[in-house]
């Protein structure tokens, strides 16, 4: 399905769970807050299989809070996986429980992970994540390779004068493992993010574009991922790969993916759960395809470039 700036909608964001057992400075909590209880287990498969029918999409990502503190979660992936629509199922961890679940997950199903991993220093990890858990992230990252897991993606969030200075040292932490390392720019969302006014984006927002430009230089390779909101990947010369993701015009103009809160909001874009509609009740009344198939253009059509 194409919504009305000719993007076609080819992945999901699922936000399964609002609750987290971190609590990360620069979280954005996914653009919105929870109006309605969670989905069920149930609810979750069904609107996956609506969602693979109506818009044909094969690429899901499970997001929170923390997806692992749902306690149904391998539940959730292998009823996803059993679908059989979903070729790629992925999903964002902050890696605290990864190393207990990381089998059980693979087994279900899962096919990637994502880990955020704003630095390697334990007490600026403290300082941002809110937790001694450097440890046992850095543990989970080697059980979770070790299982099979490939590729391993590090989200490595940059905030001015306190991780900026790691970059280059994430970049061979990444290479030496065989990780991906993403460098991430702050993207300014709820007002919430450092304490309700916007001060924490002024103080801490890094512009990545002389980074990039460092990259370009460097890299052997610079390839658009034009599925992926354009963003950028560079492998360089030391055999290290770097995706970047930079809001921009172009990522906004690329952008392809709709999003879905845990009380089955659906929303077009990180900036705009409000224009969102929530699905819990059509969920429950067992529609046909076809009205399933209005509700969700409806949502497909709110989408707008916002940069
Ligand atoms: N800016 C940029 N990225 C963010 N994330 C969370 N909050 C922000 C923000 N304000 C990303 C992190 C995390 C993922 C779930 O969302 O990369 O790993």
């Amino acid at each position: 399905m194409k919504d009305n700036n000719n993007r076609i909608i080819k992945h999901i964001r699922f936000s399964i769970t609002s609750h987290c057992n971190s609590n990360c400075i620069y979280c954005d909590k996914e653009g919105f807050t929870p109006k309605m209880s969670e989905l069920t287990v149930e609810e979750i498969t069904k609107l996956c299989k609506i969602l693979a029918k109506v818009l044909n999409v094969s690429k899901i990502k499970l997001t929170g809070g923390e997806p692992l503190c749902r306690k149904e979660i391998i539940s959730i992936v292998k009823n996803i996986s059993n679908l059989g629509f979903y070729k790629d199922i992925s999903m964002t961890t902050n890696g605290l429980l990864l190393g207990k679940k990381a089998k059980e997950l693979f087994d279900a199903g899962l096919n990637r992970i994502n880990v955020s991993l704003a630095t390697l220093n334990p007490q600026r990890y403290k300082r941002i994540c809110n937790n001694d858990s450097l440890e046992t992230v850095l543990k989970a990252l080697e059980i979770s390779k070790d299982i099979g897991f490939n590729p391993i993606k590090i989200n490595y969030v940059i905030l001015k004068n306190i991780n900026d200075d790691e970059f280059w040292s994430m970049s061979d932490f990444c290479n030496k493992k065989g990780y991906i390392l993403q460098l991430i720019e702050l993207h300014q969302v709820a007002k919430s993010v450092g304490g309700g006014n916007n001060l924490f984006y002024q103080n801490y927002h890094y512009n990545t574009i002389p980074l990039i430009k460092q990259l370009e230089k460097k890299s052997n390779k610079t390839i658009i991922r034009s599925n992926m909101q354009n963003r950028k990947k560079f492998i360089l010369s030391n055999g290290a790969i770097i995706e970047t993701i930079v809001p921009s015009h172009e990522f906004c103009m690329g952008c392809t993916k709709l999003r879905i809160g845990c009380d089955g909001n659906l929303f077009g874009c990180l900036f705009r759960s409000d224009l969102g509609k929530n699905l819990k009740e059509s969920l429950k009344a067992h529609y046909s395809l076809e009205k399933y198939d209005q509700i969700i253009r409806q949502i497909v059509d709110s989408r707008e470039p916002y940069y």
